[in-house]
């Protein structure tokens, strides 16, 4: 299959759109779905007949999940027309009251829903059943093998300009694993040792440890280690970048092959913020990375730059799973011609989108409070919440989910 030819629907994760009015609601399906490694879930406070009227809603999504109420007539009459739009290929979930007749459920099957499920639906069946429902086309997911899985997950974060918002992104998924049910333990490296300032986001002056690290004449141990780590009041252990300006042959692979090897000893989770240049003591990291999560914008440089660096991951036979971040822009209901061409170029499908909040971003850096401590509750922070859960059920020490959790 030609790569670049695929459409967002057969990419490895199903886009699900969540609709309800109700923000509790999408909050509680939301939580519960967004468990599942294979769906990239995005929601809407807005009903199915609010939003499917604008059309492209089944191109864009694969699954849509939405609140019904089939006693209303005009609802009804309104889903058939919407519904109409809808392939084979999609799945339509009405949600509704518990004790709905089996004639109304029946109406709304008539319409073209695949299944009507009552609010008390437990998450894990939820979960089941679209993974019934999408598996037959869509490829599982690479699981690793027990015995050679690492207990610790690398995650390196890069950009793909400067500015993107890498640093943001680094701060705030490492401060949301660490704030995870089980507080994991977590370590943050700003290894954008000439500009990194991920210490000033999070209220921490440099120790000088970094500068101590490029200066060890022999390879450190775990007390040397912990010994240049600052504690941050949320238990994030955190290696800053150096307050000035370091050469960046500085450092050595072999450093920082040893450094992973020291952290992932410790940590559940070790976080880098990479620099934007390529520099070779990088290539421990990508060879290292469970995952990389690759900051970016929607413009035709920021795109062809992220190309070049899949081809080199690809050419360099890193294998990370790369997630793409698009900063500053919400996820588009229906795709653009450009966004269209984007995902043609990049081959495959945006995993978040993280709004633009220029007002919380900058009282974040100002009080040094990263989004996802000081305001988890705005869209901003909920991404960032989202996000170190899709990292946590990807890693190989996620926890087990609870058969009696419900929607
Ligand atoms: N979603 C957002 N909404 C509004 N402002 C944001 C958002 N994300 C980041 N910013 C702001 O954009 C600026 C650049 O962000 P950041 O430092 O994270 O980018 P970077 O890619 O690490 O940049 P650098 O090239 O300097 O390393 C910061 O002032 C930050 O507060
Ligand atoms: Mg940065």
């Amino acid at each position: 299959m030609n790569m670049f030819a695929r459409e967002m629907d057969t990419t490895a994760q199903a886009s699900v759109l969540v609709l309800s009015r109700n923000p509790k609601l999408v909050d509680a399906i939301e939580r519960a779905l967004i468990q599942s490694p294979e769906l990239s879930v995005a929601s809407e406070t807005l009903s199915l007949a609010e939003i499917g009227e604008a059309g492209g809603l089944f191109v864009t999504n694969r699954v849509v999940v939405f609140e019904a109420n089939p006693e209303d007539e005009l609802e009804l009459h309104k889903l058939k027309e919407i519904l109409s739009d809808r392939s084979e290929d999609n799945v339509v979930v009405a949600l509704t009251k518990n004790d709905l007749s089996l004639q109304k459920a029946r109406d709304l099957l008539d319409v073209g829903v695949d299944h009507v499920l009552p609010f008390s639906i437990k998450g894990d069946k939820f979960r089941a059943l679209l993974r019934k429902e999408l598996q037959e086309t869509t490829p599982p997911a690479p699981v690793p093998e027990a015995e050679t899985a690492p207990r610790s997950s690398v995650i390196a974060v890069t950009k793909s300009r400067g500015g993107v918002g890498a640093t943001t992104v680094a701060v705030n998924l490492a401060l949301g694993l660490a704030k995870l049910p089980g507080t994991p333990r977590v370590a943050l490296v700003d290894l954008d040792m000439q500009f990194g300032n991920a210490g000033v986001f999070l209220d921490l002056e440099d120790n000088g440890g970094m500068q101590q690290l490029a200066e060890a004449t022999e390879l450190p141990d775990a007390h040397f280690m912990h010994g240049i780590l600052q504690r941050h009041a949320s238990g994030l252990d955190v290696l800053c970048a150096p307050a000035s300006i370091m050469p960046l042959q500085s450092f050595s692979a072999e450093m920082v092959e040893h450094l992973i090897n020291l952290l992932s000893a410790e940590y559940e989770y070790v976080v880098f913020d990479l620099p934007q240049a390529l520099v070779d003591w990088v290539e421990p990291v990508l060879s290292r990375a469970a995952r990389l999560e690759v900051v970016m914008d929607t413009s035709v440089p920021c795109v062809r730059q992220v190309r070049r660096l899949l081809d080199f991951l690809e050419y360099e036979h890193f294998r990370p799973r790369v997630d793409l971040i698009v900063n500053r822009e919400s996820k588009p209901m229906f795709r653009s011609e450009a966004l269209k061409q984007a995902q043609t170029i990049l081959g495959r499908d945006i995993e978040h989108w993280l709004p633009d909040a220029p007002d919380i971003a900058r009282k974040a850096v100002d009080l040094g409070r990263p989004a996802v401590a000081s305001k988890p509750g705005s869209g901003l922070g909920r991404s960032f919440v989202r996000m170190a859960k899709t990292v946590q059920q990807g890693a190989p020490n996620a926890p087990k989910t609870k058969n009696e959790e419900r929607v």
